[in-house]
């Protein structure tokens, strides 16, 4: 009898939800919604951006939101000292962009001044001029539709105010703290009051960077590029060894670009072009993937593990080959992005049924390697918008400086140049022309927030941090979704694999295949790590039949979906 009434509640409970327009599936990690969600690495974060969806915001509203909050209760790669790049779909017309806010080098940089971070990729020259900024208000003004004040405004009350953090922040600061010994102003803004290491439960309380997103509330992006922000940066470039003048943050621009657009299987493919190598890499392995069915023998299959592999291996020789800031290079775009040379390295790979060895695609060819920090979220709005946003300091917490009296970290995205031109070896250093530095230029980027749509409507929103790793953490989640039928819970949860053509290796999740799998793959030349955790991708994926939004936090780090 309790039992009955206890379903009977569920059950009204449930018709209820669907009626109110919410379905609370499980844990925080997972939602499904009909209206809107958002998915992101921080409770505090997706919870704004919730609100903003809820008062009427759009996506991109929710987006800057979430991005202004994730500065504060994210520090390692939440950011406005930083970079990103932030993929937006318009249900109206039924376009997709790419606000592209990628850092650019300072005028007075010297492949020499660089040559420095190869013993040290921390400190005042590994920054690069900062995108975030301007990058989120771009966005706002082409696609938002709230005051930007409003959208600023939770991010400077919660740093005020302060917020409770979790196990995950407090091991993380602790972390960082203990390695940025020498780094006073981060010292004074992030150790505990009393000196005692965070724990869980622990207020964090951010004064300086209360203050500095007011003024951005306030003044717009201009405060912080040209107005009192930029002084104080510039004061501390001046008391550092760094190299960001007054005029590097006045000319500092974002940009709307077209995106990458590829097809797979019946779905379009939108990722971020250059200077951001993901579109092309994740684009052009779909496209040699196409070729050969993956599902034809499952996931684990030794012969499909070893197509991506092969694939991942093409693409990323192309990515060092050919690839860097538009401005400054050009870039074979629609080559590298053509079925017809997807079906030239197929059958590449098709030739021999052995692993292709890295050295014979291009001997001596120069590479930089990346760090281990940035974070990406997903939204999707009740009208059909969506936004994939990554953004990232680079390594986890940057470069360790931390802007004397203005409370937030800038990058040390510097280091995303080839540090040195000419060395391209076995290691993963990467030194070939297209993104060797240059005033002005952008380094090159891995980032791939991806929207995938089905019939025009978006099906699927993902992206992850990971350096090198993103395009095929990306590329994981999507086939997993379009090829191996997963839901998107199963294909976010799904062990990784990752080659990037130098190393020669092929880096796998614990559990990515079994035993026999992997001594097949050896036996045919191919040389397998068992490695950490591969990214973070937050993601969500829309039932095309009944609309209802799934979304799912990758569980690797913490997370939360939320929605309404
Ligand atoms: O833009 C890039 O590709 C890198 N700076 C991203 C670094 C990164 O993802 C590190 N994170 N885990």
């Amino acid at each position: 009898m309790k039992q009955r009434a206890f379903r009977l509640t569920a059950f009204l409970l449930l018709c209820w939800s669907v009626h109110a327009g919410v379905i609370l599936a499980g844990q925080a990690h997972d939602v499904i919604a009909k209206n809107g969600v958002v998915v992101s690495v921080e409770a505090n974060a997706s919870d704004a951006g919730l609100e903003v969806l809820k008062r009427g915001g759009n996506a991109v509203d929710a987006a800057v939101a979430t991005a202004f909050v994730l500065a504060v209760t994210h520090p390692a790669a939440g950011n406005i000292g930083g970079g990103g790049f932030m993929m937006v779909h318009l249900a109206k017309t039924g376009e997709t962009r790419c606000v592209e806010y990628r850092e650019t080098a300072p005028a007075a940089v010297t492949t020499e001044a660089l040559a420095r971070l190869n013993d040290t990729s921390r400190g005042h020259l590994s920054a690069g001029v900062p995108g975030t900024v301007r990058g989120l208000a771009l966005a706002h003004e082409k696609f938002g539709s709230r005051t930007w004040r409003e959208l600023v405004e939770p991010a400077a009350r919660l740093a005020a105010d302060g917020f409770a953090i979790d196990a995950h922040l407090a091991r993380s600061l602790n972390g960082w703290l203990s390695a940025a010994k020498d780094y006073d102003e981060a010292q004074r803004v992030f150790r505990k009051p009393d000196g005692s290491p965070w724990t869980e439960g622990d207020r964090l309380v951010q004064t300086d960077l209360a203050r500095t997103l007011r003024l951005i509330a306030e003044h717009g992006p201009d405060a912080f590029y040209t107005g009192p922000i930029a002084d104080q940066i510039v004061a501390d470039m001046r008391a550092g060894d760094g190299l960001i003048t007054k005029e590097d943050l006045a000319a500092y621009r974002a940009n709307v670009r077209r995106p990458i657009h590829g097809t797979y299987r019946g779905h379009e493919v939108f990722a971020p072009s250059p200077p951001s190598s993901g579109g092309i890499a994740l684009v052009e392995m779909l496209n040699i993937l196409e070729t050969v069915d993956p599902s034809k023998h499952g996931r684990d299959a030794a012969s499909t593990v070893h197509q991506f592999t092969e694939a991942m291996r093409r693409a990323y020789f192309d990515r060092a080959v050919h690839v860097g800031d538009p401005a400054f290079t050009d870039v074979p775009v629609d080559r590298l992005t053509s079925k017809a040379y997807a079906r030239e390295l197929a059958a590449s790979i098709l030739a021999r049924d052995r692993a292709t060895p890295s050295d014979e695609l291009g001997k001596n060819v120069l590479t930089a390697g990346e760090g281990e920090n940035t974070t990406h979220f997903s939204i999707v709005d009740s009208a059909g918008n969506a936004v994939a946003n990554t953004y990232t300091l680079q390594d986890s917490y940057g470069s360790y400086v931390v802007v004397r009296g203005a409370g937030f970290l800038l990058n040390n995205e510097m280091t995303d140049f080839n540090l040195q031109p000419g060395v391209t070896d076995r290691r993963g250093r990467i030194g070939t022309p297209p993104n060797v530095v240059a005033p002005h230029k952008r380094m090159l980027s891995s980032q791939t927030p991806t929207i995938v749509l089905r019939d025009g409507k978006p099906l699927v929103v993902t992206g992850s941090p990971g350096g090198r790793t993103i395009p095929n953490t990306v590329l994981g989640v999507v086939t997993n979704v379009v090829d191996f039928k997963m839901s998107i819970r199963d294909a976010v949860d799904a062990p990784r694999m990752h080659h990037q053509w130098m190393p020669d290796v092929l880096r796998v999740e614990p559990n990515r295949m079994s035993a026999e799998t992997r001594q097949q793959l050896e036996m045919i030349g191919h040389n397998i790590n068992a490695a950490g955790r591969q990214g973070d991708a937050h993601s969500i994926w829309i039932d095309p039949v009944t609309g209802l939004r799934h979304g799912a936090a990758d569980k690797r780090l913490s997370g939360k979906a939320a929605g309404y």
